[in-house]
């Protein structure tokens, strides 16, 4: 995955638990990198281990930490280091959600070499729709919800994220219910 991923990691950790948790999370996964270069590709290795030795030295659940990493990626990396790009995709949370297939076509055309997830809509109603979500990497979806959650939020929209059907329970992708 692009650097960027892995500084948003390091940027969550260093602004909840300073500098020394994540220079020891760091060593524990193993990670040598001084520092992450945004536009630079990494093996989605690297951003694995740095979760789950979060996940050790913090003692907290890896999908509790992939939740609140969505949660950060859209409230703070997307909405202030991409917020025009962030705007384009919808005035408020169901636009946005119903834009959301296309959305990494744009973040594509700054990444090139973007390994994307892929959307889908469906069961559109006034208050709720299904997003679909098909990856080929393993153990997102606490990510996916907590991204919504984070979309809740910047759209100041109360929004419940059910799984529907689960790629772990073998589904061949994850389906979300998503009402506000
Ligand atoms: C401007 C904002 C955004 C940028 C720049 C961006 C960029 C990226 C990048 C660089 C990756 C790593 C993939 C790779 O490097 O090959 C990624 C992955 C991902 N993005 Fe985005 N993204 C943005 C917004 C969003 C939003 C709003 C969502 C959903 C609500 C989202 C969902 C995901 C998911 C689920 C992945 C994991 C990859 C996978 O499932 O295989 N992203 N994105």
């Amino acid at each position: 995955m692009y650097g960027m991923v892995n500084r948003s990691v390091e940027d969550m950790v260093k602004s909840a638990h300073g500098e020394a948790m994540w220079l020891e999370i760091k060593r524990r996964a193993g990670v040598t990198e001084d520092i992450f270069i945004s536009n630079a590709g990494y093996p989605d290795e690297i951003t694995y281990k740095l979760v789950g030795a979060a996940s050790e030295v913090m003692q907290i659940p890896a999908d509790k930490i992939l939740h609140a990493f969505g949660e950060h990626w859209v409230l703070n990396t997307a909405r202030k280091g991409y917020g025009p790009m962030m705007a384009m995709g919808g005035a408020n949370l169901p636009q946005f959600l119903e834009n959301l297939p296309a959305f990494h076509d744009r973040v594509a055309l700054l990444y090139p070499n973007l390994i994307p997830p892929r959307f889908a809509v469906s069961d559109r109603a006034e208050r709720s729709l299904r997003l679909h979500y098909y990856t080929e990497r393993p153990g997102l979806t606490p990510f996916v919800e907590g991204l919504i959650h984070g979309l809740g939020k910047m759209f100041e929209t109360a929004v419940q994220v059910t799984l529907q059907e689960n790629r772990g329970t073998g589904h061949d992708h994850d389906v979300f219910l998503v009402a506000w």
